[in-house]
């Protein structure tokens, strides 16, 4: 083994230490990380990530990477990589939260939680940091249903919500942050069509029982489209977001931090609009539909 795991401070995740990406990673050090990011759920790369070749090789080990549906979001060097940057204006929509002009404040979800079949996982380098806020969360779900009580689990076993594509945070139903909208809102954002998905996944990796909870996009428990069904999606969540489950990733430059999208939720903290933050991103792809289309509304 060419590499340490760490712990780090949540109860999941590790940090990875003694690792030399520039040098190549061998088949046996691939096929070892690749089984520490499915055990740990989030692994943390801490000054590693010094450029885009180095963060293309790590990504690498975990599958397939998938360029960004739209093509002004990819690097043209290197069109694998993702940029997530201000630089020239705001990328998504700004809120007022107290009394600052907040970019980038992304909610607790999972990735492609509005599609039938979510992203396996991301890698986040940052390239420039923000001096206030822009940290990330990862939230593990895997832990969070195995600390449901048997009654609950028993209940949800066999329960589908539906889940939207959300433009904005006023739209959220559930864990809604509040703030006040200061951009403009955006029209021709693609129509997805609503998905049905359980509340409980099955890693389709490890086989572990996941609580499927994005709370950006999560609209109603399916046959409980009613106070009832809301006030168990509230509970749910409620329990989620204990922060026993979490972990916050303060930003160095250079840091890099991977994730399962299947285990986990992650939330982006936001910073202000008028500090530069940037950063790279690898997607890698998931080949697993957990969800489907959701065409046939039934009675609550
Ligand atoms: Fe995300």
């Amino acid at each position: 083994m060419t590499f340490d795991l760490r712990p780090l401070s949540a109860g999941f995740g590790k940090e990875v230490v003694g690792l030399d990406i520039e040098s190549g990673i061998d088949p046996q050090t691939a096929a070892a990380l690749k089984a520490a990011w499915l055990e740990h759920g989030v692994l943390v790369f801490r000054g590693q990530g010094t450029s885009p070749e180095v963060q293309l090789k790590l990504s690498r080990c975990f599958g397939e990477l998938e360029p960004h549906p739209i093509e002004k979001f990819r690097l043209p060097e290197c069109p694998d990589l993702i940029l997530l940057s201000n630089e020239n204006g705001p990328m998504g929509p700004v809120y007022e939260f107290d009394g600052i002009p907040i970019t980038q404040r992304i909610p607790w979800h999972t990735d492609l939680a509005f599609a039938t079949t979510p992203n396996a996982g991301a890698l986040l380098r940052m390239v420039r940091k923000v001096q206030d806020g822009g940290q990330t969360g990862w939230l593990d779900t895997a832990a969070a249903y195995d600390a449901l009580d048997e009654t609950t689990k028993a209940e949800i076993a066999d329960l589908e919500a539906v889940y939207l594509f959300r433009p904005g945070l006023e739209e959220m139903r559930f864990n809604n942050p509040g703030g006040k909208r200061l951009s403009p809102r955006k029209e021709g954002y693609p129509d997805f069509p609503p998905i049905a998905n359980p509340l409980v996944w099955t890693h389709p990796e490890t086989g572990r029982k996941i609580l499927n909870i994005s709370t950006l996009n999560i609209d109603y428990v399916i046959g409980q489209r009613n106070e009832k069904g809301d006030a168990l999606i509230r509970r749910l969540i409620e329990h989620a977001l204990d922060p026993r489950f979490q972990y916050i990733h303060e930003w160095e430059n250079n840091d890099m931090v991977l994730w399962d999208n299947r285990r986990t939720m992650h939330a982006a903290m936001g910073h202000p609009v008028d500090q530069i933050r940037i950063v790279h991103r690898t997607t890698i792809k998931g080949h697993v539909a957990m969800g489907r289309v959701y065409t046939q509304e039934v009675p609550a």
